[in-house]
């Protein structure tokens, strides 16, 4: 059973130097699992929402790279909003949360790390689904 509460943020290393900062993020080091995938979302239009969906067992971390946008993680009971403006902050989101991604700053780059491949199969796309699959999965096995 995940909550919002899972949904933390992760404070990565900061190097800074009058040349510029550097933040290192290492699998299993500054995040709590193996990295096997990273994406990045770039030139955003104003306006655009991403995610809208949950994964079955995918974990993440974003981190905003560039400029600002929030997160909504919903876990079926409660809902909250997170606003990612600096580079070496991630928020961690466990699987079965619903996750929007909005208020895209201008020129706004979204990095994710991610514990799997990519599959669509992992995904939830739909909200009313997600919240009859979260109750079940909440209930736990049937003894
Ligand atoms: P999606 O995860 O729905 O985007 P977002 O949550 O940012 O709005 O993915 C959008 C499309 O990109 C979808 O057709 C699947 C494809 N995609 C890949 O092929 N590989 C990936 O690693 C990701 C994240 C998406």
């Amino acid at each position: 059973m995940t909550t919002i509460d899972d949904c933390q943020i992760i404070q990565f290393p900061r190097i800074s130097r009058p040349q510029g900062n550097i933040t290192p993020v290492q699998g299993r080091i500054e995040l709590p699992f193996e990295i096997e995938r990273v994406y990045y979302l770039y030139d955003i239009p104003g306006g655009a929402n991403r995610g809208g969906h949950a994964h079955w067992n995918l974990q993440q971390v974003i981190v905003s790279a560039m400029g600002s946008f929030s997160v909504e993680v919903d876990d079926g009971s409660k809902r909250k909003s997170i606003r990612l403006n600096r580079a070496y902050y991630g928020l961690y989101i466990p699987p079965m949360i619903w996750r929007e991604l909005i208020d895209f700053s201008s020129g706004g780059i979204c990095l994710v790390f991610a514990s799997k491949p990519y599959q669509e199969a992992d995904y939830i796309r739909n909200y009313q689904s997600f919240i009859g699959q979260k109750a079940v999965v909440d209930a736990g096995p049937i003894s």
